[in-house]
């Protein structure tokens, strides 16, 4: 697990450098995105690249992570909704390149089992951006998901709704209980992941992920099993590490593979 200690604004244009790479190397490759506040700075400095023509995603496809169960097609609030809004509307994905977990399904469990199938059909996905919440989730496999689980539905805990009342006008009674989220074992096939942390909040996260023990008490910490992970952390987020120095160290003294 590589470690990268970072302002914001650095953050984003490194991740969106990796992405820009990929995309050079591999047009067809599978995206994995997050919704939230944290790649918001990738996905700017990705619209800023494509609009000085310097990237498409034709042929590109991706899978979102995570979706409210219960908010109607088109709600402001729905990730699907929020990822259009905040990415996909501003570049040049084909039309239904980038899926999304149906959260308003007549049946989310049978909707879920379909999403996990497409995104294995799809080839997996090559390149995946997570952020990590103030419980330890990555997507919102909550603390006691289990290690092995794939795209299904679950019960957020209340200090998820609490920290996501933001994006609901403060009113934490208007966040769902419920979710349609990828999985712990789907999340662990895509090939690389990039983690990003960024604020106080996510300082004790971000020390279990990093430098805690494996439990499904802080879920994240399964990627500390997945061979090729980065976690992009700003000064507040790095804030309860205990080996900052050497993580600076590695990044400054980088063993280049020719
Ligand atoms: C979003 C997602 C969540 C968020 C996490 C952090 O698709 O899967 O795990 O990444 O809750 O959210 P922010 O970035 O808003 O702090």
């Amino acid at each position: 697990m590589e470690v990268i200690i970072a302002q914001a604004d650095v953050i984003g244009e490194l991740v969106a450098d990796e992405i820009a790479g990929l995309l050079t190397r591999a047009p067809t490759a599978v995206l994995g995105l997050a919704t939230g506040s944290s790649p918001l700075l990738i996905y700017r400095s990705l619209i800023e690249r494509h609009r000085r023509g310097e990237l498409s995603f034709a042929r590109a496809r991706a899978f979102t992570l995570d979706e409210y169960v219960g908010l109607p097609d088109g709600h402001p609030c729905s990730y699907r909704r929020v990822i259009d809004d905040e990415f996909v509307s501003h570049v040049d994905f084909a039309p239904g390149a980038v899926c999304a977990p149906d959260g308003a399904a007549a049946d989310p469990v049978v909707a879920g089992d379909a999403y996990d199938r497409a995104l294995v059909a799809s080839g997996g996905v090559d390149l995946q951006i997570l952020g990590i919440g103030a419980v330890g989730h990555i997507a919102f496999n909550e603390p006691g998901s289990s290690f092995a689980s794939r795209t299904r539905v679950k019960t957020l805990t209340d200090q998820t709704r609490r920290d996501n009342a933001r994006f609901f006008g403060g009113d934490v009674d208007a966040v769902p209980r419920h979710c349609l989220t990828q999985g712990l074992g789907t999340i662990m096939e895509a090939r690389r992941i990039f983690v990003v942390a960024i604020g106080a909040g996510k300082a004790e996260a971000v020390s279990h992920l990093v430098e805690g023990s494996v439990s499904a008490r802080w879920p994240a910490t399964i990627l500390q099993h997945h061979p090729h992970v980065t976690v992009l952390v700003d000064d507040a987020a790095a804030s309860r590490l205990h080996l900052v120095d050497y993580y600076r160290d590695v990044r400054a003294h980088r063993y280049l593979v020719s």
